[in-house]
């Protein structure tokens, strides 16, 4: 009972919006492509549609939403009051992928916010998600289009393999061309501080706010202060949510003595007859020809743009294959590098193996 029906991600037709927008009032879901990830809609002032969402997704309450909006005025009606440095992010970065987390007005329905008394907030550049939010005229919650703890959907298919049946609507406007979710920016407090890394760059949200903190660095090393601290500031951003459907390993260090553990790591479990994925860039190839490994190249280890809009195919590529382990290979930090860190060590649920 799921439709999925393509719609032009350049310029959505609007017959298909309507249709859309016909299941969000009637209190439905509906998911649509976005520029980052593929999200779950709900009309986000109609509190029964959005419990829809966490029970198609399973998704635990405590995990608040992102509300979606379509013109700057959207946001008059969902927060207390905005300052002017919130104001210049919001015009230089939006529509993108960025999300501020900000004072809620006491209209935005709780179950968004989980109880919080902030609400994070999105205008999406994506003309499909755009189209649909104005054709609704009002906002739209919409979490990641995937089962909770799985990896975000970047395509209508990814959408497909974990909602279908639970969703009446789906929205096939191609892939995600980002491809990791909004960077989550709290600008709530004194100091704007970065809660997920994402679409947006540390060095890009650098230029207009110096003062910017860079996110709390996520690892193995400390799990339980990593679980501790970010569960008070960004829910459902715990590392210990994350469980990997293959168990996964992330190798960090200089190239090649990333490459030479890999291949050891490798062949050690083939001896024990283990079928393995390798997540890899393109300077690695050679390396892995002829290793008996399933490979999946993201691209250049110099192009985090690249590598992170593949990242999440990556995975579920390598998942579908039917390996029984992936080993990943770490990237540089710059650029859309910090995202990627942090969603392989999601994925591989902090398994990280320094070389
Ligand atoms: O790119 C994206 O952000 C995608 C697309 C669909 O827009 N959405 C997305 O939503 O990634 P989701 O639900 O998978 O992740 C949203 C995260 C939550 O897990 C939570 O950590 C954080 O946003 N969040 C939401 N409201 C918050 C708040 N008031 N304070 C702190 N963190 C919040
Ligand atoms: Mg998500």
């Amino acid at each position: 009972q799921t439709e999925i029906i393509p719609i032009n991600a350049r310029q959505p037709e609007e017959h298909v919006l309507a249709h859309a927008v016909t299941l969000l009032r009637a209190g439905e879901l509906v998911v649509f492509p976005t520029e980052t990830v593929y999200g779950l809609g709900a009309a986000a002032l109609q509190p029964a549609a959005v419990e829809k969402i966490f029970a198609a997704k399973e998704r635990p309450y405590s995990d608040p939403l992102i509300v979606h909006i379509a013109s700057e005025a959207d946001i008059e009606h969902l927060v207390r009051d905005i300052s002017e440095q919130a104001r210049q992010v919001m015009r230089h970065f939006w529509p993108g992928p960025l999300t501020l987390v900000l004072p809620a007005h006491p209209r935005v329905p709780r179950l968004v916010t989980s109880g919080l008394d902030t609400v994070a907030i999105r205008m999406p550049s994506h003309p499909v998600a755009l189209g649909l939010i104005r054709a609704l005229g009002a906002p739209v919650a919409a979490p990641s289009a995937n089962r909770f703890m799985h990896v975000s959907p970047t395509t209508a298919q990814h959408v497909e393999a974990d909602l279908k049946g639970r969703v009446p609507l789906i929205l096939d406007g191609g892939a995600s061309t980002v491809g990791v979710e909004s960077t989550i920016l709290d600008m709530s407090s004194e100091l704007p501080t970065i809660l997920r890394p994402g679409g947006v760059s540390l060095e890009a949200l650098r230029v207009l706010l110096p003062q910017v903190q860079p996110p709390r660095a996520r690892s193995l090393a400390n799990p339980d202060l990593a679980h501790e601290v970010e569960a008070q500031k960004s829910p459902g951003q715990m590392l210990i949510h994350y469980a990997p459907r293959v168990p996964a390993f992330l190798f960090e260090g200089a190239s090649m003595s990333m490459r030479h553990a890999m291949l050891l790591e490798l062949q050690r479990l083939q001896r024990q007859g283990k079928t393995v994925g390798v997540l890899i860039a393109d300077e690695d190839v050679a390396y892995f020809q002829s290793s008996g490994a399933s490979m999946y190249v993201l691209g250049s280890e110099e192009d985090s743009t690249k590598v992170a809009s593949r990242l999440f195919a990556g995975l579920r590529t390598l998942e579908d294959a039917g390996v029984d382990v992936i080993l990943c290979r770490a990237f540089p930090e710059t650029g859309l590098g910090l995202a990627i860190r942090d969603r392989l060590l999601k994925a591989t649920g902090g398994k990280l193996i320094p070389c």
